[in-house]
């Protein structure tokens, strides 16, 4: 029998209300909650809260839970190691897990090549050793990023972070030498063109414009990209823009960054997104799915890129082995059929996404690739007028539908399931999200 949402309970119920009590009281008020899930148990698509409801969820903890909450597998390879050894610090000392995930990862390049590996524990912290490693290799002190960009809440990746402005308001100076211009977000083209009739000016001004008025291209350490925005609202560029910026980034000796972080590791049906456009990246930054849930960031580049001497960098807690071996199970995963499922299952739910925005004028914009999808909720088709009110809407009359969805950009709500969602999951998630959507826009 089909698996639904069993909500029996007000939402919040009473000991979510009871924990939420005390998390008010002790935890950072920074956090940014959008409805009130107090989680206790996960299994695959399934989420149950502290009160016994049980959700579908299309968030896997912020596109985290590649393999679906507590994969048999994932847990079981946690569970040995544990019993193994916890932690010895892959900074001082040796351990095989840390050893042959970076051997797996190096061997999962793009294009192939010599590749090494260092580890953190987070995304940010990926972005903060790219960032560190291109200034050492090139001694190079400029660096680009792109409007929309999210690379993470530390200084140094804060400071390539261009998303929403609270998230440096009253943090500012940040790192100096970071120029932010436009992405090629085609549905609302910051060039006022029009794909494909647009021969990739988000690309050429760089080169035309920026290059020869205000940043000289020899002195750029690093071009930093996500392939797909993700916290900047799920905005896919069009095939041309990565490898185009790509040959730009190789004309001048500049690095290309690929920030892999939320569109790594299968999600998009491929093990990395930048392989949809053909693209090598000379550094790339992975965390998020990398290890199913546990704590884990990775900086992979180039051999010959990574030549910083010992004592540059070093992190006392990243490649910790549990977290390795959690990464192993994962990726042993994917390549079994995880990425197979996530582009059949990306495209079911892009094609009931697309047959709900003939009936919905709010679904502006719908896109994605694999299971990295989102739809853009607007007040009026012709004039793209954003409705945040709507988004918002429509993200928690799901929960209380019992759908988990998140919104990111500014009006867009994204789906990005644990990469195990069934066809049976995505017709569910399609059914309560049009009904939300008919709800909130009558
Ligand atoms: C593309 C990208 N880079 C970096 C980060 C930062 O990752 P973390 O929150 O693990 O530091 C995120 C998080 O959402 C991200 O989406």
């Amino acid at each position: 029998m089909k698996r639904l949402p069993q909500i029996n309970t007000s939402l919040p119920g009473p000991e979510a209300v009871r924990l939420m009590q005390l998390d008010q009281a002790y935890v950072s008020p920074s956090y940014t909650r959008g409805y009130p899930l107090v989680a206790k148990r996960g299994r695959g698509l399934w989420v149950q809260d502290v009160d016994g409801n049980q959700f579908l969820d299309f968030t896997a903890g912020i596109a985290v839970c590649a393999t679906g909450h507590c994969h048999p597998r994932v847990v079981q390879a946690i569970r040995d190691q544990a019993g193994e050894l916890l932690h010895m610090s892959g900074t001082d000392f040796y351990y095989e897990p840390q050893i042959m995930l970076a051997h797996k990862l190096a061997s999962l390049a793009p294009g192939g090549g010599a590749h090494k590996v260092f580890f953190g524990n987070s995304g940010a912290e990926a972005v903060e050793a790219a960032f560190k490693l291109a200034r050492w290799h090139t001694r190079r002190e400029l660096n680009i990023a792109f409007f929309g960009a999210f690379h993470g809440r530390t200084m140094g990746a804060l400071s390539l972070t261009a998303s929403k402005a609270i998230q440096k308001r009253h943090y500012h100076p940040v790192v100096p030498g970071i120029t932010h211009i436009p992405y090629a977000y085609c549905y609302r083209c910051p060039h006022g063109m029009v794909y494909p009739n647009c021969c990739q000016e988000c690309v050429s001004w760089l080169e035309d414009t920026l290059f020869r008025t205000t940043i000289p291209p020899e002195e750029v350490a690093a071009i930093f990209v996500e392939p797909i925005q993700g916290e900047g609202g799920y905005v896919v560029p069009p095939p041309e823009f990565l490898r185009e910026l790509a040959r730009v980034a190789h004309k001048y000796g500049i690095l290309l960054v690929a920030d892999e972080v939320q569109s790594g590791m299968g999600r998009t049906g491929r093990m990395f997104a930048v392989e949809h456009f053909g693209v090598e990246p000379d550094i790339m930054a992975l965390a998020k799915g990398l290890a199913s849930g546990m704590p884990l960031g990775a900086m992979l580049a180039r051999a010959k890129i990574m030549s910083w001497e010992a004592g540059s960098h070093a992190s006392t807690f990243g490649g910790n082995p549990v977290s390795c071996q959690a990464a192993l199970a994962t990726i042993e995963l994917l390549e079994e059929g995880l990425m197979a499922n996530a582009q059949a299952m990306g495209q079911r739910l892009m094609e009931g996404l697309r047959l709900l925005q003939r009936e919905h004028e709010c679904l502006g914009d719908v896109r994605g690739l694999g299971l990295m999808v989102g739809a853009e909720i607007v007040k009026d088709r012709q004039t793209k007028e954003r409705a945040h009110d709507w988004r918002h809407r429509i993200v928690h009359d799901a929960f209380h539908r019992g759908l988990l969805l998140l919104g990111c950009g500014e009006n867009t709500v994204r789906f990005c399931p644990g990469l195990t969602v069934s066809a049976e999951e995505i017709d569910t998630c399609l059914e309560i999200f049009a009904e939300v959507v008919a709800k909130v826009t009558t």
